[in-house]
């Protein structure tokens, strides 16, 4: 664990490699793009003018030039949301959001989501994080933080248990302060003379899988 003090744009262009992959397989025609933790904006201003058909809709929640200002945690807890591309850019963990998304997804997305790796002060870890790692919500950060690290893959794979599946995913090379993933979110194929899969419904425990998922490779 590393305690160090947070910056809104380190390695900038990682970050915008990784996107830009995504935005020319999947959505070089165009798409809808929630930008869930905007901060400065650096990332889509320039990706915006890389790919002027975007729809982009900003959020933060500080009083920022924003376009919405919110917890976007709650944007992706509606049902039906809008949105192609969802960008969680975060300082800490994405896990809230990720666990939204999972629960909520109605339509093929790509997301990105950067994992910070710098605790301040000393650890501030989610009870949805603990909770997928059989803590109890009072459980001191700095102890949960290093138990959190470990069920990565758990909370990654969540998805696959609601009947969705990981069609891609690729991690830029891991920095030591963060960790960057895109990944494309597609429904499960029905299999033969099966219904294709329910949607996911709420509430939903927290994300801790039956069995450990196995990664796969992109
Ligand atoms: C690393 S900065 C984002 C930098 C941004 N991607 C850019 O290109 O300039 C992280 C931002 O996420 C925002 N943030 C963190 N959690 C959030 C949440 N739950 N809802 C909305 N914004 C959030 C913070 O306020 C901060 O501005």
């Amino acid at each position: 664990m590393i305690t160090r003090k947070k910056t809104d744009n380190t390695n900038v262009e990682t970050k915008l490699h990784l996107r830009r992959h995504f935005l020319r397989t999947y959505h070089a025609e165009g798409g809808t793009v929630l930008d869930a933790c905007q901060g400065e904006g650096k990332l889509w201003g320039q990706l915006r003018q890389e790919f002027p058909a975007l729809r982009y809709t900003g959020a933060d929640m500080k009083p920022r030039a924003v376009g919405v200002m919110v917890d976007s945690r709650r944007l992706l807890a509606m049902r039906d949301w809008p949105w192609d591309i969802i960008d969680v850019d975060t300082y800490r963990e994405p896990w809230g959001h990720w666990q939204n998304l999972c629960e909520t997804v109605s339509r093929p997305v790509t997301v990105f989501l950067t994992i910070g790796l710098v605790r301040m002060a000393g650890g501030v870890v989610s009870n949805c994080c603990k909770r997928a790692a059989g803590l109890p919500d009072e459980t001191p950060g700095c102890l949960a933080a290093s138990v959190v690290d470990l069920i990565f893959n758990q909370l990654l794979w969540y998805p696959v248990r609601l009947g969705w599946q990981i069609e891609n995913v690729l991690e830029a090379t891991p920095r030591q302060r963060a960790r960057y993933i895109g990944l494309r979110l597609v429904p499960s194929r029905p299999a033969p003379g099966q219904k294709a899969p329910a949607k996911a419904r709420k509430p939903r425990p927290a994300p801790v899988p039956a069995t450990s998922p196995t990664r796969k490779t992109p």
